[in-house]
């Protein structure tokens, strides 16, 4: 069966922007207190950048000591990816929050703690981010499970 553009397990992520656009995200790529990255599943079986909205990822790396219970279990390494769409209005979650362990959509300002499986700390959004379990496997950064809640504005 065609598989869809959302994550899998065992999909790679791939940089959404930028120089290495395209190519596959490693671990030593993602540095706490760096602003988040922005991904797309990269398909291991044909090679292929899986571009969709409902795709998009937002990756940081946070130390792993600040990371709570409930991300902690989803994280490699302190790294934890959630959907970058807002669950505001689908604006795209860029900014990392002075605190260096939430992430700020800049559309109108909602705060999301990382360290805390995407939970809402600051609205207007009233929903968490759906948080991808990640793993590190033979030194390289795979989906380990699906998306863990709905993706992006309540409908
Ligand atoms: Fe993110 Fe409004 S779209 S805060």
């Amino acid at each position: 069966a065609a598989r869809g553009t959302k994550p899998e397990p065992g999909d790679r992520l791939a940089f959404m922007v930028g120089e290495r656009k395209d190519q596959e995200i490693k671990p030593a790529d993602l540095v706490v207190g760096a602003v988040p990255t922005l991904a797309y599943p990269l398909d291991p079986a044909s090679g292929k950048v899986l571009v969709s909205r409902v795709g998009l990822l937002t990756v940081v790396r946070l130390k792993p000591e600040a990371l709570k219970p409930a991300s902690a279990k989803n994280a490699a390494d302190g790294i934890v990816a959630f959907s970058a769409v807002c669950t505001h209005y689908g604006c795209p979650i860029t900014t990392l929050h002075p605190s260096q362990s939430q992430i700020v959509c800049n559309c109108h300002g909602s705060v999301f703690d990382a360290a805390d499986r995407g939970a809402v700390t600051q609205g207007p959004a009233t929903r968490r981010l759906a948080m991808l379990p990640l793993a590190i496997q033979d030194g390289a950064l795979v989906v380990a499970a699906k998306f863990d809640g709905p993706l992006g504005p309540p409908t």
